[in-house]
């Protein structure tokens, strides 16, 4: 084991003894980072506040002997793709090792093939190695609804359901897990499971974004990245979204990235050639032409550009 690993450790544990205040500190500079780092999505962050006062109060009375139960802490993040659910996840995971919930601030993101298999008795040992990584801190089941088949007479998602039901009914594990998925979707899986729907304490709903709302999720993203728009590029940018919602397979926050990330490679092939005389200014400057030579401008809907946003384009793009 790396020393690294080993501080992380001893910084884990640490924070596993904190006092019930001092871990409502830290709990609300990472409610301060989520309200500065994400754009709009008011009423999630009202719901976050709302759970993690809820939870900072259930320390107070445990350490006060008035209750010794663990509350259920199984949530939904329902909303169209792009739209925040796996970034809050991972605040989540912090407000919950903060408040001692969970061991480690780690949230482990799986899909249906994750969990169930193509042939009999391939599930269960599925399921269980996902649960046995994810034990010890998030366990967030996206399109958690595509375990649930009824038109398939036996269909092995069934019994990765169950598996999950036993583990997320005892109060004693070390896990939380959150279902994420399209709202509508999801609440037919939780007619359908009312065994799931019931084990979900929270639901959360994550809205989408209007244009002016990913104008600033774009804002935010060059910041963090030092980049910045000419006034030309901005107007530009600003068009480029009206059109991106229209367009087929539009993923919110994830289309602004994506459109982001092109825009820098139009930059570079556009500075390459003076590559040994750029100043500062210009190595940050994204210009209207960098946008304005997306396809989203052209009529064309199949190619590259608007091809990926549903997807994040490699793993550790999304969060
Ligand atoms: N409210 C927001 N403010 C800033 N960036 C956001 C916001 N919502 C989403 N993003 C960004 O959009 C991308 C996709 O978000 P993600 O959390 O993966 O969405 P989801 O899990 O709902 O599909 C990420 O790069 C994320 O940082
Ligand atoms: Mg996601």
């Amino acid at each position: 084991m790396s020393a690294a690993v080993d501080e992380q450790e001893e910084q884990e544990q640490a924070a596993s003894a904190e006092t019930a205040d001092a871990a409502a500190d830290a709990i609300d500079s990472v409610l301060a980072q989520l309200d500065e780092e994400l754009v709009a999505l008011e009423p999630v962050k009202t719901r976050i506040r709302e759970i993690a006062a809820l939870l900072v109060i259930d320390r107070l009375r445990r350490e006060a002997d008035l209750t010794s139960s663990r509350p259920s802490l199984h949530m939904s993040f329902t909303g169209n793709p792009g739209t925040g659910k796996t970034t809050v996840a991972l605040k989540m995971a912090e407000i919950l090792h903060r408040l001692g919930y969970i061991d480690k601030p780690k949230v482990v993101s799986v899909t249906r093939d994750d969990l169930v298999g193509q042939y009999v008795g391939h599930t269960a040992p599925k399921t269980r190695e996902v649960l046995k990584r994810a034990t010890g801190g998030v366990l967030f089941i996206d399109e958690a609804y595509y375990l649930y088949r009824p038109e398939n007479e036996r269909d092995y998602g069934q019994e990765a359901i169950e598996i999950l039901l036993q583990v997320m009914e005892s109060e004693r594990e070390n896990l939380v897990v959150v279902l994420a998925g399209y709202r509508d979707r999801m609440e037919i899986f939780f007619r359908s499971n009312p065994g799931m729907g019931s084990r979900v304490a929270h639901h959360i709903h994550f809205p989408d974004f209007d244009v002016d709302e990913l104008m600033a999720i774009g804002a935010v993203m060059l910041e963090q990245q030092t980049y910045k728009l000419t006034d030309d590029a901005e107007a530009a940018f600003r068009e480029y979204v009206e059109r991106r919602v229209q367009r087929p397979r539009f993923a919110h926050g994830r289309s602004i990235r994506n459109a982001i990330d092109r825009a820098r490679m139009r930059q570079a092939s556009r500075l390459y050639e003076r590559r040994d005389e750029l100043d500062r200014d210009e190595l940050m400057t994204i210009e209207a032409d960098d946008i304005r030579a997306s396809s989203v401008f052209s009529d064309d809907d199949d190619d590259g550009d608007l091809g990926s946003d549903d997807k994040a384009v490699a793993p550790g793009n999304e969060s």
